[in-house]
């Protein structure tokens, strides 16, 4: 049963809508991302199918601009890291593991520095950012690459802050760490870009399951399909939601499925490759981390307009099931997710301890 949640799970980005004839599945995709904040570039055609991360943005430089990409030690963190890297960037890489962290830096180039970030952890994302602020002070920040990711939840992984482990690691580990980094973010007129998945098509498993807030936060350690779906779906409402709040400020935010692509995260699933053939498969597939990473440089570098954007065959796009979910939810989901990421609290505290 697991092969096969799994199986599912790395069906790529736009391969949904066969996936869902294939499963019998009627539900409609909702479209809104076609005309909302969210949209989904129908017409972009940005990269060819084997494109190599290499040729995005060849002529773009980044001397002088500070990039951070958490879980740049390895897969598409590292292909990413190396790709702006080569483009003149000061690269920021972080790891759950440090030791793994310094040794990836360390074959990126002599400057590149590495830390230690545990998403899976409230005070962990709050060292790592006071940390940062305590190296970088007030230099802008000017790309910061959510990039660090867990597929599923094998047993009853529930993180220290008592979050389900995939929910807290992929989605709010990042929307706190986006948080702390705004005003440096702010300063460098900076970019976001959550890499996310298709997979958010399956974050329910009961229809509409977002129509209102009472599947969030995630209690249940349910299928893993479930649980990685609904922190990529949550990602990816992260980044819309950033983009329309950050816009009068200088920020864009993208969010970006990289397609099924062959890292350690994939590797131990051979069954994978199932989905790699048919008429709505990827191709090539698997992709190289090198080509997988082409959709986060492009949405690094080259995108200007914030949205959603799929790596598949090429680099069309398709829509992302709302689940019930409407755009004029995404000013709450944003408060709540402040609320469980510890940050109204924080607030409160500060301004009661500034009038006492
Ligand atoms: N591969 C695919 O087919 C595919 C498809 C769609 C989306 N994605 C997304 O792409 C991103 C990169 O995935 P990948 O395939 O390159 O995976 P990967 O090779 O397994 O890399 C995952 C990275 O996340 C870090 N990480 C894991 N748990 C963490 C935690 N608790 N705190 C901080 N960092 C943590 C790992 O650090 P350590 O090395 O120290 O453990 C590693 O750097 C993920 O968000 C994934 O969901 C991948």
């Amino acid at each position: 049963m697991r092969k096969f949640y799994l199986a599912v799970l790395y069906t790529g980005c736009a391969a949904w809508g066969s996936l869902a004839v294939r499963l019998g599945d009627e539900r409609k995709l909702d479209n809104r991302f076609s005309s909302g904040t969210v949209r989904s570039n129908e017409s972009w055609d940005g990269c060819t199918a084997d494109q190599h991360v290499d040729t995005i943005g060849a002529d773009v430089s980044l001397k002088g601009k500070v990039v951070l990409i958490t879980g740049g030690d390895k897969g598409l963190g590292f292909s990413t890291a190396q790709a702006l890297y080569a483009r003149g960037a000061t690269v920021v890489i972080t790891s759950l593991s440090k030791a793994k962290g310094v040794l990836a830096a360390g074959s990126l180039g002599a400057d590149v520095k590495a830390y230690h970030l545990d998403l899976g952890s409230l005070k962990g994302v709050r060292d790592f950012a006071e940390e940062y602020h305590k190296d970088f002070g007030e230099v802008g920040l000017d790309i910061l690459i959510n990039n660090a990711g867990i597929s599923g939840n094998d047993g009853d992984f529930t993180t220290v802050d008592g979050y389900e482990g995939v929910f807290q690691v992929n989605y709010l580990g990042h929307f706190l760490l986006t948080e702390l980094l705004m005003p440096a973010l702010r300063n460098g007129h900076g970019r976001v870009i959550n890499v996310a998945s298709g997979m958010a098509n399956m974050a329910c498993s009961k229809a509409d399951c977002l129509k209102d807030f009472s599947s969030l936060p995630p209690v249940e350690v349910g299928p893993d399909q479930t649980q990685y779906g609904l922190s990529k779906w949550l990602m990816i409402q992260h980044a819309a939601e950033l983009a329309e709040r950050e816009a009068s400020n200088g920020v864009k935010a993208f969010s970006v499925c990289p397609g099924l692509v062959d890292t350690d995260m994939t590797r131990p699933y051979p069954s994978l490759k199932k989905s790699c053939v048919g008429p709505g498969a990827q191709s090539p597939c698997p992709y190289t981390v090198d080509q997988g990473s082409v959709i986060t440089v492009y949405a690094a570098l080259v995108a200007d307009q914030p949205g959603w954007y799929r790596r598949w065959k090429q680099c069309t796009a398709g829509a992302v099931e709302m689940h019930g979910f409407t755009e004029s939810m995404r000013p709450e989901l944003y408060q709540k997710s402040r609320t469980w990421a510890g940050l109204l609290q924080v607030q409160s505290q500060s301004q009661s301890e500034s009038q006492s």
